[in-house]
């Protein structure tokens, strides 16, 4: 199979697994994570476009968040599939390590790519987590999950643990101090570096102006 036809193919079957999901990891996440992630790719020197078009496509394939913090079962999904399509072990293998190492496990938890490819595709994720659409999404993710929007009694934690990170259930506007806000200086590469810093200021604009209605001053 050529390499263009298993890239058809896998965003078939992304969409189709992914269509009803409403938490903000959505098969429209996983596109725009593909999207960057190319562009990035095309700004970055040697790195091999096709493993990052796969691990971008695949990283959400079974989030831990909705398998109870398991972080085994997307990279064993996405190495099934990619199996079942003949693509050679050594690039599934790379595919697999990218996604269990992509995810942010809590403001004091190191969360190092060990791949040139790997950093590239941790930077798309994480630049879909800013901006405006990562402001949307936190609010979609809050509101499936039940959360309150923000309560001033309820102060943000930097969490020591992956595990404190994702059993912590506070109100949405903390999530953006106790991850949005510290994704810009956790970027591999000087291209996410660069969007990411924009897309940073922009949330802290939105950020001083809810504060600012919440009061009623602006
Ligand atoms: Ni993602």
């Amino acid at each position: 199979m050529k390499k263009k036809e298993i890239i058809k193919k896998t965003v078939e079957h992304i969409k189709s697994l992914l269509q009803t999901e409403s938490s903000g990891h959505d098969w429209w996440h996983v596109y725009r994570v593909w999207k960057m992630a190319i562009r990035i790719a095309k700004n970055e020197k040697n790195i091999d476009l096709f493993i990052v078009e796969f691990a971008a496509l695949l990283h959400d394939i079974a989030d831990h968040k909705f398998y109870g913090g398991d972080l085994t079962i997307g990279p064993k999904k996405a190495k099934e599939w990619l199996l079942g399509l003949n693509v050679s072990v050594e690039i599934t293998d790379h595919v697999a390590s990218i996604i269990s190492e992509i995810s942010f496990k809590g403001a004091n938890v190191a969360t190092e790519m060990s791949t040139k490819e790997g950093m590239v595709v941790q930077d798309a994720d994480r630049l879909d987590a800013v901006g405006a659409i990562g402001i949307a999404r936190t609010f979609a993710y809050g509101g499936n999950k039940g959360r309150e929007m923000y309560n001033p009694a309820v102060k943000s934690q930097m969490h020591d643990s992956f595990e404190s990170y994702t059993n912590n259930n506070s109100p949405t506007i903390n999530h953006f101090y106790e991850k949005l806000l510290l994704l810009k200086d956790r970027m591999n590469t000087k291209t996410g570096k660069q969007i990411a810093e924009e897309r940073h200021v922009y949330m802290q604009q939105y950020l001083d102006r809810f504060f600012n209605e919440w009061e009623g001053i602006e």
